[in-house]
């Protein structure tokens, strides 16, 4: 393989669409300059990080690992982690954790990404955060991130790719410190640690499923991104489920229903909290 044929898989997970949006900015950028760049949806393909596992072990320092989420309680979202786990140690090859975020706190999550790659062998050579409309916002005018990611968003992410590309090309470089990637306070990292996702479950409304509206069309199982949804007859929300909402979104009719009023007022507490700065940042 020539030094411009680099193999570059970027996999991701996306409910809301702005990690999507990342990922799609890095393919053109990689194939811009040459290297052949694969994108992998982890919400159409489960068994991916399996599959994938085994071409990243054979192609060692040929190829680097672009993986991205959304934040989600601090924490990059269970898909991703479950994902990174699921892969074979490797040597010698790269990767690059990329988050997208709401604008309350990006928390742990590109930290504890970097982490679990590093320990399954591969090398760190940058990492981002990037700021995002807030996806349980979607019923609001004004949501937190609104706008994002945006052209300068957009900048930063072409950069990094150019980062990454040159540090591939140059025979992979070095481990970026992880210590770069743990920029909450001491106290708060420890916090953060503390609550998942599966925690913060019990904080979320109920959905109600207005049976008289429901039509049974199967588009909230068809936009699950964990098949989280099944239809007994009618929506029924089972234990995968990630709250992103994506069901009552989507759904046409309007028939599952949710109050996030105090949802958002736990939002807009924590950024006013946090004031986490700057918003959109890469680690090279
Ligand atoms: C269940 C859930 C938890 C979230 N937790 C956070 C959070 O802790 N901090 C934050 O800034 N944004 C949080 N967000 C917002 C998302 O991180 C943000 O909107 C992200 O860009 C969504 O990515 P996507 O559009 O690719 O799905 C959360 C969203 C959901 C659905």
């Amino acid at each position: 393989m020539t030094a411009n044929g680099k193999k570059v898989f970027i996999v991701y997970f996306s409910a809301a669409g702005s990690t999507r949006h990342v990922a799609e900015i890095m393919e053109k950028r990689f194939k811009e300059l040459g290297a052949e760049p694969s994108l992998y949806d982890l919400t159409e393909n489960k068994d991916l990080c399996q599959t994938i596992s085994q071409q990243i072990r054979r192609l060692g320092n040929d190829c680097c690992l672009m993986m991205g989420s959304p934040v989600y309680v601090s924490h990059a979202a269970p898909p991703i982690m479950h994902c990174i786990s699921k892969l074979a140690s490797v040597d010698g090859s790269c990767a690059v954790p990329f988050v997208t975020w709401g604008g309350a706190s990006s928390g742990i999550s590109l930290f504890e990404m970097a982490r679990e790659l590093s320990r399954k062998g591969f090398t760190i050579l940058g990492a981002a955060k990037v700021l995002a409309v807030h996806s349980l916002m979607w019923q609001l005018e004004n949501p937190l991130g609104a706008g994002h990611p945006n052209s300068a968003d957009d900048k930063l992410i072409v950069q990094l790719v150019d980062e990454t590309y040159s540090k591939m090309q140059s025979g992979g470089g070095k481990d970026m410190e992880l210590s770069r990637l743990a920029y909450q306070s001491k106290e708060v990292h420890a916090e953060m640690e503390k609550v998942t996702l599966e925690m913060a479950k019990a904080l979320m409304p109920t959905r109600g499923v207005d049976e008289e509206i429901c039509n049974q069309c199967e588009v909230c199982t068809e936009f699950c991104p964990t098949d989280a949804v099944t239809l007994s007859p009618y929506p029924v929300f089972g234990e995968d489920c990630v709250y992103c909402f994506n069901c009552m979104r989507t759904c046409p009719e309007g028939a599952i229903k949710a109050d996030l009023t105090e949802v958002w007022e736990r939002i807009r507490d924590r950024a006013a909290f946090f004031k986490e700065r700057p918003h959109t940042q890469i680690f090279v």
